[in-house]
């Protein structure tokens, strides 16, 4: 099975705890990193990526503007790189119910793909009229990435810093959805990640 190592986890969860955000550099084995950008990539190739929306109910829409990515969702038994990321995923939900006890119960994320020159504005991940956010993870599947191509996620602190991550393949983002705006920065050249979210369970009629 596909897990952090321990000494990751428990940084992870550290971090996490003490300041609400924690970023882990080459957090799964290099195969599995390369084996998630191709899918990403064939999904592209194939059009099967759209072009993401905002908003939620009869608000949603797609608003360039706003947010340029083009997503897919990630469903298990799609393809075994996927199967083992969200198996990764599944374990960090275990670690962080145990250390944190934040009842997360389940996971949602898609690919997704931000043409040159797209971006995503500021924002919280977490939706006015649905709560079930509540930890962000995005991980990164970009081979050599250089600060001059762009692209950084920024991350407004609580303390008023601005802390910019080069999506690099290999390192995962994780925070907590309600509390840390942040943005997408434009690049010069596509910008691949699986984006998503350990959600607790809801408790906002729909
Ligand atoms: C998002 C988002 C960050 C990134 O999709 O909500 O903030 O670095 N993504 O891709
Ligand atoms: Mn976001």
């Amino acid at each position: 099975m596909t897990t952090l190592s321990r000494a990751t986890l428990d940084q992870l969860l550290d971090d996490l705890a003490e300041q609400g955000w924690a970023i882990v550099a080459n957090a799964l084995p290099a195969d599995l990193t390369l084996e998630l950008a191709q899918e990403c990539r064939a999904r592209a190739n194939q059009g099967a990526l759209q072009p993401a929306g905002v908003g939620r109910g009869s608000a949603h829409g797609v608003q360039e503007g706003v947010r340029g990515d083009h997503i897919q969702w990630l469903e298990p038994g799609q393809c075994a790189a996927g199967d083992r990321y969200l198996a990764m995923l599944d374990d960090l939900r275990g670690q962080l119910n145990q250390a944190l006890y934040l009842g997360l119960e389940d996971y949602e994320g898609h690919f997704a793909l931000y043409p040159p020159g797209t971006f995503y504005q500021k924002h919280l991940d977490r939706f006015r009229d649905d709560d079930r956010r509540a930890v962000s993870a995005v991980f990164y599947l970009n081979s050599d990435w250089l600060p001059e191509q762009g692209g950084a996620l920024r991350l407004y602190l609580a303390d008023g810093r601005e802390l910019d991550v080069l999506p690099d393949a290999g390192t995962l983002v994780v925070f907590l959805s309600a509390d840390l705006p942040h943005e997408v920065l434009p690049a010069t050249r596509e910008r691949l990640s699986l984006t998503g979210w350990l959600r607790r369970r809801g408790n906002s009629p729909l």
